[in-house]
Parts: structure tokens; sequence; C-alpha cells
């Protein structure tokens, strides 16, 4: 989701840095050129070389990097950034950065970049508290940088309060947010829904399905790479959620069709990724239902058809995506054109379980997509994430040749 972008990682003198060694790797596995410039102070907590190993980049220290000369090198690293994210954020360097001292190489290259820069704070609750602190973080949001909560919980020091730097998967959601929107979807609004749903029958069951939502969260997150904003309406998920993208749990069918419904209207796309429970418990006991009787029948009812409802309301230029599962291979391709007719789908991907790696719970999925301008694109078996770009690509291209 990162691919081809570009970004300085700062990392000051607190102990949260062996949290931003995790940081840097997750930035590399999503595809992102990372460099690594550290305070001197950084590098009693963790040695450079640590983030060299995992940057695949030198790493600069101090006021004139390990081994030369860096007499402009702050200039040309704050031109080259995408986004400079300092993490850990001492209490110093936000101090620094408010009143513009630059006074190494890290708070030069703050002052000199045109780029965002993301602070992601930690320290103890003494020092996030000092009102010198208190001052400096409103100073540096109106000055247009960016900056992190901060989280509760046991810091160095023994103490439990606020003050500890978030966890790397949730600074990658803020930094995704940060990063200026370019790419095939920059601009774009896109909702993705994900996940099983749950029909309630009695207050301690659900009817549910297998779904795990990797398919749907890795849509997601993948468009957000892209440059979208994306909406993320989901049942219970079996994996963390989306990073990048702003999410709404439902429940039931009726629920994720309200929340869909209420946010259509200003999207560009909604791809169903969700398997939506196609009935419900006719009546939802309001007590626990009691094992009095050998057998228990249960009367089902349809659950509103999300997608059909959507159809309706769509207008010039949106697009709209569905997903298939079959299970017979003879009939899965007449049964998906079918139903891209029915539903005025502009693209409907099909899958077809029954083969190892594709399917609920797997990362790896073959989906064939099925296109509104009678374009067919086979898919090899592959990464989800991998799908989830060949989707978007599509779906780019749709709108484009739509617009
Ligand atoms: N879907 C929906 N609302 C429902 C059920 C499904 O919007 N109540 C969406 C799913 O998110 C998916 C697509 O519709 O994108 C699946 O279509 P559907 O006709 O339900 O397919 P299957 O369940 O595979 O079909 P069938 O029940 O006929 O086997």
């Amino acid at each position: 989701m990162l691919r081809g972008r570009r970004i300085v990682i700062g990392v000051t003198g607190g102990i949260a840095c062996y949290k931003t060694c995790e940081l840097v790797r997750l930035c590399v596995k999503a595809g992102a050129e990372v460099k690594v410039v550290m305070t001197e102070h950084a590098t009693e907590f963790v040695a450079p070389l640590t983030f060299e190993t995992l940057s695949g980049h030198d790493v600069v220290v101090g006021m004139y990097g390990r081994n030369r000369a860096m007499s402009t090198e702050h200039i040309a690293l704050a031109r080259w950034a995408d986004i400079v994210v300092i993490a850990p954020a001492t209490a110093n360097i936000l101090a620094k950065a408010a009143h513009g001292i630059a006074d190494d190489f890290l708070s030069t290259m703050i002052i000199a970049t045109y780029s965002p820069v993301m602070f992601v704070p930690a320290m103890n609750t003494a020092m996030l508290k000092a009102p010198a602190t208190q001052r400096n973080i409103p100073l540096l949001l109106e000055s247009g940088y960016h900056i992190t909560p901060t989280g509760k919980g046991e810091l160095a020091d023994g103490e439990v309060g606020e003050g500890r730097m978030i966890e790397p998967r949730e600074i990658m959601h803020h930094l995704v947010r940060a990063l200026p929107r370019a790419g095939l979807l920059a601009g774009k609004r896109v909702l993705v829904t994900a996940g099983p749903t749950e029909e309630p029958v009695d207050p301690v069951r659900v009817f549910t399905n297998r779904s795990s939502g990797k398919m749907g969260v890795a849509l997601a997150e993948m468009a957000a790479g892209m440059g979208a904003h994306v909406t993320f309406v989901h049942g219970p998920l079996a994996v963390p959620p989306p990073i990048g993208a702003d999410c709404m749990a439902v429940g039931t069918a009726q629920q994720m069709m309200d929340a869909v419904l209420a946010r259509f209207q200003e999207a560009n796309v909604l791809v169903m990724a969700a398997a939506v429970a196609d009935y419900r418990p006719k009546v939802v006991a309001d007590q626990k239902i009691k094992k009095t009787t050998d057998t228990l029948a249960i009367e089902m009812e349809r659950t509103p058809d999300i997608l059909a409802s959507v159809a309706r309301k769509k207008k010039q230029g949106q697009i709209v995506v569905g997903f298939a599962v079959e299970t017979d291979v003879e009939k899965a391709e007449k049964r998906a054109r079918e139903r891209l007719q029915k539903k005025s789908l502009d693209m409907i991907a099909l899958n077809v379980i029954g083969e190892n790696g594709v399917g609920f719970g797997t990362d790896t999925n073959r989906v064939t997509l099925f296109c509104r301008d009678g374009l067919k694109t086979e898919l090899p078996l592959m990464e989800k994430r991998e799908v989830a770009r060949a989707m978007w690509e599509r779906i780019a291209a749709l709108q484009a040749a739509g617009s």
C-alpha cells in the first residue's frame, strides 16, 4: 500500500525507540522506501545498525552523519521525503520544532522540509502534562504539523498513565492519512464493506458465516495507499482493521445496509466484499432459548439486499462492485454474468471456492473479474493485497471510461 512512497523516520531519544524498529519494518514491507535519521541520544537506545539493516539505507546521526560530511544532506533528505515521521517524539523535539530551533540534523531537516511532518509523542505523563509541552502541541498543530495521540498504559518508569507511544500499526494508520494523496485513486471517496454479518437468534446466539474480512481489509488498505479516502463498514473481523480507513462496525445485514446507504451518496465507488447473511431469524427471542425439545426449527426470512438497494440510488459516474462466491465451476461464470446484469453492477469479482488458497480465511485468492464493459480478467492465485491492487486498477479504468 505504500509502494513508491518515500518516508523519513526521525528517531529521538526515548525508550519507545524499540517500537520504531517495527514501524520501519512495516513501512518497508508495505513497499515504502525508508530512510532513518537519529539523534545522538536515540543511539543510546538502539544502534544505528539495526535501522540500517531494516531500512536498507545508511542512517544519519547527529549533525554530520556517521561516515561523511553532511553539509547539505538535510536539505536533500527534506526534499526527498513524501513525509517525515518523528517516532518517538520527545518533549524536547516537540519544543524545538514548535520554536524553529535547528541545532542538529533532525531538527534542521524538520524546518527545511515542505512535506508533511508527523510527530508521534512518547514521554512520561508529567512531561506530557507539563505547561511547556501543553503550549507546544497546539503551536505545532497551528503550524500545520501532524501530532498523533498518545496511548495510556504502563510507562517505562513503572507508572501507569498517559504518554506511551502508540503501536506501530496505529502509527501506520495516521501516517497513511497524513501522506499527500497521490496515486490512481487520489481524491476519490471509496466505501468498502467486509466481514460477516451476525443475525441474532436470542440474546446469546447469532447466525453468522466463515468470512474473516481479509479480502475487504486488503481492498481498504490498498485504496488508502492509492490515495483514496476510505470508509470501511464491517462485521466482526478475524483480522485487525485496515490501516488508513475510517472504520464503522456493524452487526446485522440491516445495520450494514443503513450504514452503506447513509454513506453511498458521497462515495465514488462502493465495493461490497462483505459476506452478508441472506436470511435471518424471523423472530428474535427476547430470552435465551432453552433446550426443552429434541429438535428446534427456526423460521428464517430474507435480509435486505444491499447491492440491489444501492443500485436503485446509483448516480451517473458511481461505480458499484460486488463479489460472487460459487462452488460449481461449470455454472460459476454464467451466474456471475447474470448477477452483473441483474444487480446493475459495474464489476463483479468471482470466487470459485474449493481450491486450496482460495476464499474464506486464506491470505491468497483467485478471482475473475467481469466488468460492465464486457472485459473479463482472470487473475492468477495471488496475495489478497495484490488481488486488491488489480481490482482497484480495473475500477479506476472503468471510472475513467465513464467520466
Ligand atoms: N450482498 C448484499 N446484500 C445481501 C447479500 C449479499 O449486498 N443481503 C452482496 C455481497 O456483499 C456480495 C454480493 O451481494 O457482494 C453477493 O451476491 P449474492 O447474490 O448474495 O451472491 P451469493 O450469496 O453468492 O448468491 P446465492 O445466494 O444466489 O448463492
